[in-house]
């Protein structure tokens, strides 16, 4: 299939892009992409196309703007219940961590979750995917860590297998045990780390093996953990981590979304695939985080779900010659959100993006954040055709208008949808 005229193509051809190098969109003008088997074969202009390729069936993008879809590297999109209640208790005054310390917050959806049978966790979920596809989101990281226990878990990884060949949004999971610590280790933190690493992590391994002997899946999960107050400490994440890449998992890290930790260095320092929030982050620890190949995953989302000030300082990241992604954080507590388009105007507004920068960091950035970037984030010759088609003419409405969805046709492996 040929699509083609398309006002401006962007392809974000050349690979991730660090510092300053953020924002090259590749962009030509009256674009075409040639695709076979639900792979680009192809990318160039449309007159040379349509004459090349006469016998193609054809899309017309009628002068609009198409794009590589949006790869959303952070989620956590399966959970049961909602937090409405505990979202009015924040518009009265009460913080996002005393509500934890409370046992609410992440915990009351711990609850719900466990309470699930697998078939509801999937009903509720199987909506927010939809609409997250709806809004062009062509690959997303999901996460467990509603479970906090080796059986919920497991239900939830089940659960994200399954939805993930049910649905055409291919879904990179990420299992996150140390989400916070259970109410039966409330007063003992450091016991519920050593089941973390003793019971949690080789049994999530070895079901993975399993499980992937029949899916014909290459590659371990990621293993994430929450390094916070009132979370994982710094040495209680590092053990959580060592102990992951001892077994072979790949590494994430939720870090300095409210204080400062070490996170982002001890991510760093483990060779992290990426370290994810980064609000309350140092100067140092950017400097060093912008040297290491480790990616800076910002979620606007989170700050403006939760009526703070504070973002993520990205112009300080890209200074330093970071790489910086960003993600929704879709999750029912901060940040109920399915839209990369909304995380691209916050992200705009808030931490001082272009909108082609932050085009380049929801796409071939994010997909590096998931270590995808091989795959798809660009429009080159060998990858994925996943792309969509915007409503408008020009790529700089994505970040100007908010609020309403602007694509029009998401076109996944090939196959187009339209919204
Ligand atoms: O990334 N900070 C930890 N995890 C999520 C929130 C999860 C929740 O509140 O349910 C986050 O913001
Ligand atoms: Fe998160």
């Amino acid at each position: 299939m040929l699509i083609h005229s398309a006002s401006q193509l962007l392809t974000l051809a050349g690979g991730p892009q660090r510092g300053s190098e953020l924002g090259r969109l590749g962009l030509i003008e009256n674009g075409a992409v040639l695709i076979q088997d639900g792979k680009i074969v192809a990318v160039g202009e449309s007159s040379d196309f349509k004459a090349r390729y006469p016998d193609e069936e054809t899309l017309d993008a009628a002068g609009r703007v198409v794009l590589p879809g949006f790869v959303d590297p952070h989620t956590h999109l399966l959970w049961a219940g909602d937090r409405a209640a505990e979202f009015e208790m924040r518009l009265q005054g009460k913080s996002y961590l005393e509500i934890l310390a409370a046992g609410g917050g992440i915990l009351s959806t711990v609850l719900a979750t466990r309470a699930a049978p697998l078939n509801t966790l999937m009903d509720e979920t199987r909506p927010r995917l939809q609409t997250m596809f709806e809004h062009g989101t062509t690959t997303a990281e999901a996460k467990t860590g509603y479970g906090l226990e080796t059986e919920t878990e497991l239900r939830m990884l089940q659960a994200l297998i399954t939805l993930d060949a049910e649905h055409i949004m291919d879904l990179v999971l990420t299992f996150m045990g140390a989400h916070a610590i259970p109410p039966e280790y409330s007063d003992n933190s450091d016991s519920y780390t050593s089941k973390v690493c003793a019971e949690m992590l080789p049994a999530v391994k070895e079901w993975w093996q399993k499980q992937t002997s029949e899916r014909g899946d290459v590659g371990l999960p990621f293993v994430d953990v929450f390094c916070e107050t009132g979370a994982f400490d710094l040495a209680q994440s590092r053990r959580i981590l060592e102990t992951a890449a001892s077994l072979g998992f790949p590494l994430k890290i939720h870090a300095d979304e409210f204080d400062n930790l070490g996170g982002a260095v001890l991510a760093a320092e483990l060779g992290a695939v990426s370290v994810d929030h980064l609000v309350a982050t140092s100067a140092g620890d950017i400097a060093i985080l912008g040297k290491s190949p480790t990616v800076a995953v910002a979620l606007p989302c989170t700050p403006f779900g939760l009526a703070e000030k504070e973002y993520t300082p990205a112009r300080d990241i890209l200074e330093a010659g970071g790489l910086l992604a960003i993600a929704t954080d879709l999750n029912p507590g901060t940040a109920w959100c399915e839209s990369m388009q909304f995380a691209i105007a916050l992200a705009c507004r808030y931490m001082r993006l272009t909108p082609a920068e932050a085009i380049a960091a929801a796409t071939i950035n994010s997909a590096a954040a998931i270590s995808r970037a091989h795959l798809v984030g660009s429009l080159e010759v060998g990858k994925q055709a996943d792309m969509i088609i915007l409503k408008v003419d020009d790529y700089r409405h994505l970040g100007y208008r908010f609020g309403s969805n602007l694509v029009e046709r998401v076109i996944k492996k090939g196959v187009v949808y339209q919204v």
